[in-house]
């Protein structure tokens, strides 16, 4: 079986966040249990494309309404990734080192047409082809109703909304870029009376998924905007809960972290990258640290974190650690706090992936408030290196942490308020104290979280759009 992922994002070559995890490692898994799996992607000018050799597959020009773009297939020279990767290039469009800017539209309608031109001429049609996300939203209409495609057309199509925050909508007025379709068809566009590729995506796939079974719950009610979409198109929707690279992140091995261990080594491992980490943020090494790692936007709650952080290092006698960037006011509010807090708080504003690694190997407690959270890596990393997640329980929170009052292992709250997540960190630096918190912090990296079963999932949901698969 051959899956063709598509997707602006894939790990390690450009990531902004589990988008990109996700690519890097579902095709591998997939390829683990016999299909064959590849990732196209963007070809962006950043550290990862500066650092390694492509080589060109293929050329050719694009027509978007009157303008030709030429544009090349590139793979990737002495790839060690698990699964094969191409990479769209269309010099005059994509080339940049940012993965997204404030206007994608035409960027990723370019990436979407060349890709499809390519895979449209090859010899071997893929029997799936799998889009992630919006900026590869009009791919399933595409592959279904431009004239151009008409060879694609008994192809399955799977969708994963991977965030329905973003739906890349834009105005009709550019609806002359996509290759020409029978404009009755034309609805199939359209949502709210913008061209939305997130709606269209619904509309045209054969199937479409969430990253877990909650968030698709939870999308039928409220989906900013296309709840009504999602539950009239229930009967093609499914939530798999997203998994993580147990290779990559792995206790024993990550090279990335200060000292590796095992359930046996826990205490003095996660002490050996605590001291690290307390060392170089000048904190106080012995209480307990709570961390936040992630994208710094309202998701996850990032505009209540100077409130929170102020009432619980005020009330409680605990550091936070915060890794993460995004909206400016909040990036500048964090800085800020510095200077509020002495050794019991401390902000890396930017993104750094080995710092990253070291901070679920070193922390205490890992703190997700998120608002809304379609799956979440993070709480399945910090399992995984045993730091208990303290979560909102929505989307694929809900789906894979349990409250200790209730048997399990984290610590859950069901409101996004400073008071709420406030009382959970102080239940959390109570349990810190008790005798189950070492007994609890080495279960849960036996947990498991790994692909295997996901992939597997993915496998048979493809199996039913085509049983001779
Ligand atoms: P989302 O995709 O909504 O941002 P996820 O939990 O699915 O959230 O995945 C986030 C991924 O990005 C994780 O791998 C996390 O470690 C990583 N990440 C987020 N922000 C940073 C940062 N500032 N530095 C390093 N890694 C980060
Ligand atoms: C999105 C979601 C996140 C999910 C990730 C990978 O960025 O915000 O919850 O884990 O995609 O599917």
């Amino acid at each position: 079986m051959i899956i063709t992922h598509l997707s602006a994002e894939c790990y390690p070559i450009a990531k902004i966040g589990g988008l990109a995890d996700v690519l890097g490692a579902l095709p591998k898994y997939q390829n683990e249990l016999g299909a064959t799996a590849q990732v196209v992607m963007p070809f962006y000018n950043n550290k990862f494309t500066k650092t390694h050799k492509f080589k060109p597959v293929y050329n050719d020009t694009i027509l978007m309404g009157e303008t030709d773009y030429d544009f090349r297939i590139l793979t990737l020279v002495d790839n060690n990734l698990g699964f094969d990767i191409y990479f769209v290039d269309v010099p005059e469009l994509l080339y940049s080192d940012f993965v997204y800017t404030s206007d994608d539209t035409e960027r990723f309608l370019a990436f979407q047409i060349a890709a499809l031109d390519w895979i449209a001429q090859g010899e071997t049609l893929p029997d799936v082809i799998h889009c992630h996300d919006h900026h590869t939203g009009l791919i399933p209409f595409m592959a279904q109703e431009s004239y151009r495609y008409s060879m694609l057309r008994k192809i399955p199509v799977a969708f994963t909304i991977h965030n329905a925050q973003y739906q890349g909508a834009f105005s009709h007025d550019l609806v002359y870029l996509i290759p020409e379709f029978k404009f009755s068809r034309v609805g199939l566009l359209d949502w709210n009376h913008l061209i939305n590729p997130l709606a269209s995506a619904i509309k045209c796939s054969w199937i479409v998924s969430t990253v877990s079974p909650s968030y698709m719950d939870e999308l039928k009610e409220n989906a900013n905007g296309l709840e009504k979409l999602l539950s009239d198109e229930h009967a093609k929707c499914i939530g798999i809960l997203n998994g993580i690279d147990t290779e990559v992140w792995n206790t024993e091995t990550d090279p990335l972290i200060i000292e590796n261990y095992t359930q046996d080594t826990i205490e003095q491992g996660k002490q050996a990258n605590k001291e690290w980490l307390c060392k170089e943020f000048n904190l106080d090494v012995n209480r307990p640290l709570f961390a936040f790692i992630g994208r710094l936007v309202e998701q996850k709650g990032a505009d209540l974190f100077p409130k929170i952080f102020s009432e619980s290092l005020f009330g409680n006698d605990i550091s936070i650690l915060l890794l993460g960037s995004g909206e400016k006011h909040t990036e500048n509010e964090l800085r800020n706090l510095k200077t509020k807090f002495g050794n019991k708080y401390n902000a890396f504003i930017g993104y750094d992936e080995k710092l990253s690694h070291i901070i679920y190997a070193g922390a205490d407690f890992l703190l997700m408030p998120s608002r809304v959270e379609p799956c979440g890596l993070n709480q399945m990393y910090s399992l995984k290196y045993g730091t208990i997640p303290v979560v909102n329980s929505v989307g694929g929170l809900k789906d894979t942490v349990e409250d200790i009052f209730d048997g399990g292992f984290g610590i859950c709250h069901n409101n996004v308020t400073v008071s709420e997540v406030c009382e959970a960190i102080e239940r959390a630096n109570a349990f810190y104290y008790t005798d189950k918190f070492k007994l609890t912090r080495s279960d849960i990296m036996s947990i498991d979280h790994s692909w295997h079963a996901s992939a597997k999932s993915y496998i048979n949901v493809y199996n039913s759009l085509n049983p001779f698969l």
